[in-house]
């Protein structure tokens, strides 16, 4: 590449750089999520998928057509936060939940109803998963499931879910908590009741407020999206939220790091289990209320 040519190459990743930088600007203004601190490579390619489809050819094109038009933040915030999804997804974490872990969490908690914290749910599938095998085992508890996904939320919140999402779920589960309806099947009403759906930015906010620590915290399939650093400061925060003893269940696709080994102690590496550890901080501080959920 000539010099000339190789200075034009750069002015222009600058220029790109740049439009980036406030497309993400004008993204965290109108939805609230700053997607700054996620990784840049995926970020850009969503950026760039988005602006195929609509036909811009460079990012500062795009930026007029995002600045122009009030409802593309938010179709722009659907295509970076992809939401691949399916009831029991990972097969054998669920079987392990299912077998052993939420009924020694029910054994141990005695009579209180366990708390379920699925952070980044998507569509809900994951968290009523859980809330099915709650049901399933008569265990009571309930689910915060949240996401920062407004879209997302609202069809949780409705349950409706085509044939294919239910691939990996045992028949037994289906057969008993789904409902056919016109547009595929419904999550039923007893297993809805269970789940709460929160706009929630696992990166910014404190957790959902309440008055006992979590037994169960399930983030899978969020971390991902994350520069380590951040990923680093969205554990702790929920390792803060955990209660002794309760249970932290990652996708398979990601590890907490070595800092987190004082108070997690790995329960199932496969199925990227940990519990938490009786530390006496989480014991002396007081629950994470917030109100920012
Ligand atoms: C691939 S889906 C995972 C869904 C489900 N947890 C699973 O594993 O099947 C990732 C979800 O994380 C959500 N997400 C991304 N960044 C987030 C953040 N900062 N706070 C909360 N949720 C986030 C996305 O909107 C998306 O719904």
């Amino acid at each position: 590449m000539s010099a000339t040519a190789a200075e034009h190459a750069d002015t222009r990743a600058h220029a790109e750089d740049a439009a980036l930088a406030t497309i993400l600007e004008v993204l965290r203004e109108r939805t609230g999520t700053d997607f700054s601190r996620y990784r840049r490579a995926t970020v850009r390619r969503r950026v760039l998928n988005r602006m195929i489809c609509l036909g811009a050819n460079t990012f500062e094109h795009y930026l007029d057509m995002l600045l122009a038009e009030e409802g593309e933040a938010l179709s722009l915030l659907q295509r970076i936060t992809i939401k691949v999804s399916r009831f029991y997804r990972n097969s054998a974490t669920f079987d392990l939940l299912r077998r052993d872990i939420l009924p020694e969490l029910a054994r141990t908690n005695g009579r209180r109803p366990l708390r379920i914290w699925c952070a980044g749910c998507g569509y809900g599938e994951e968290a009523y998963t859980l809330a099915m095998l709650l049901e399933e085992a008569g265990i009571p508890g309930t689910v915060d499931a949240s996401d920062i996904d407004p879209g997302a939320l609202s069809a949780g919140r409705r349950g409706w879910y085509p044939p294919s999402a239910f691939d990996e779920l045992p028949a037994a589960l289906h057969t008993t908590f789904c409902e056919p309806s016109e547009r595929g099947y419904r999550v039923c009403e007893r297993v809805r009741a269970r789940v709460s759906f929160w706009r929630h930015d696992v990166i910014s906010d404190a957790p959902p407020p309440g008055e006992e620590r979590f037994d169960l915290v399930s983030c899978r399939n969020v971390l991902i999206y994350l520069d380590a650093e951040v990923q680093h400061q969205v554990l702790r925060s929920i390792d803060a939220a955990l209660a002794a003893g309760g249970v932290l269940c990652l996708g398979e696709a990601e590890w907490p790091s070595a800092a987190l080994g004082q108070t997690l102690r790995t329960m199932n590496h496969k199925a990227r289990l940990f519990r938490a550890l009786p530390m006496h901080s989480r014991a002396a501080a007081p629950p994470p209320f917030a109100g920012s959920a």
